[in-house]
């Protein structure tokens, strides 16, 4: 398999918006799209997608995790965009109809079938800065995707960022393209000064999120991470791993907190990227204003490992699904 988000099964679904209804979806040769350059998109960003995967069990069924509440954050991220909200139900049976056209190219877990909806406002009009995009394309994309911690799990090094932001407070918490645009700068500018792997972005001291996960704070007993609100995004992966953690009677202590208490924490507690394409990733390091300070001794540390074994042992069908996670196909 090539590097993540590079391969892609050869069917998608897709639909439009026009004439204010929703066109019936189909499943279609992949293929370019065809857009007039005008579109609202192209100027003005009305865009936005989400991300997650379907596992593929021994029993050659799969199973999509938590498809109808990335449909339902998909459908917050349209709405924050003023785009047209594309219908639970018929998002969600675009997702099952291409994982079910594409089950025989899902390889087995840990690797997986990683799917992208995507949705564009394809309105012709380059004077529509302040207006709306009252058209629309929608379509799923399939990605057969490998085991994020093939090369053992190596630890991530973070540049805390205590000055910009990653986002704004009406788009923190939107799946949309121009959050990542705006955090490539700062990341790239981390990685040449000081060879981190991403930016924690705590404008103002608050300790929020990196560009494309969420931070969580882990001990033997308590697991700390930033309460929702509209700064950054609500991942599903944090959110699960929250009610994990609970069940593993580690208390989940939801609360805002600074630069500074991060760096009295990294002495006691291991820290971790949490998010849909890593699942849990430990972190060995951070630097902050040109000094490093290591998690504790720096090495991936056996909390992080066991939360993420209780996620992926429900995601590969070795532990049972209590909370109703998983939509089977096939
Ligand atoms: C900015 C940002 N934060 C957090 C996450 C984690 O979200 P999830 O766990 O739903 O994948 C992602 C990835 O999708 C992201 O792009």
């Amino acid at each position: 398999m090539g590097q993540f988000g590079t391969e892609f099964c050869d069917r998608f679904a897709i639909t439009r918006y026009e004439d204010d209804a929703w066109q019936t979806p189909s499943l279609e040769p992949l293929r370019p799209l065809q857009m007039h350059p005008a579109a609202h998109v192209l100027h003005y960003s009305s865009t936005c997608f989400e991300g997650f995967k379907a596992y593929r069990w021994s029993d050659g069924k799969a199973r999509i995790f938590r498809l109808h509440d990335h449909v339902a954050r998909m459908q917050k991220s349209a709405a924050s965009l003023r785009l047209p909200v594309p219908p639970a139900e018929m998002l969600a049976s675009m997702v099952v109809d291409v994982v079910a056209q594409n089950i025989g190219d899902i390889p087995e877990p840990p690797s997986s079938l990683y799917l992208r909806p995507t949705l564009i406002g394809t309105l012709q009009n380059i004077g529509a800065a302040a207006a709306p995009s009252t058209e629309a394309t929608l379509f799923v994309l399939a990605s057969p995707v490998g085991d994020y911690f093939s090369g053992g799990a190596a630890t991530l090094k973070l540049l805390v960022e205590d000055e910009q932001a990653r986002s704004t407070e009406q788009l923190g918490s939107t799946k949309t393209g121009g959050n990542y645009a705006a955090a490539l700068g700062p990341t790239m500018a981390a990685k040449e000064q000081y060879g981190a792997d991403q930016v924690l972005f705590c404008p103002n001291g608050d300790v929020q999120e990196t560009g494309a996960a969420n931070f969580l704070l882990i001990s033997d007993d308590e697991v700390i991470t930033k309460p929702l609100d509209s700064s950054f995004l609500h991942g599903m992966t944090r959110d699960s791993l929250l009610h994990l953690a609970a069940d593993n009677g580690y208390k989940v202590n939801e609360r805002n907190f600074t630069v500074s208490e991060l760096l009295a924490f990294s002495k006691t507690h291991e820290a971790a990227l949490s998010g849909t394409a890593a699942c849990l990733a430990p972190v060995g390091s951070l630097v902050y204003h040109g000094e490093e300070f290591k998690l504790r001794d720096g090495a991936a540390g056996p909390n992080t490992a066991k939360l993420r074994k209780a996620l992926q042992d429900i995601q590969y069908g070795l532990a049972p699904d209590t909370h109703g996670w998983l939509t089977e196909v096939g």
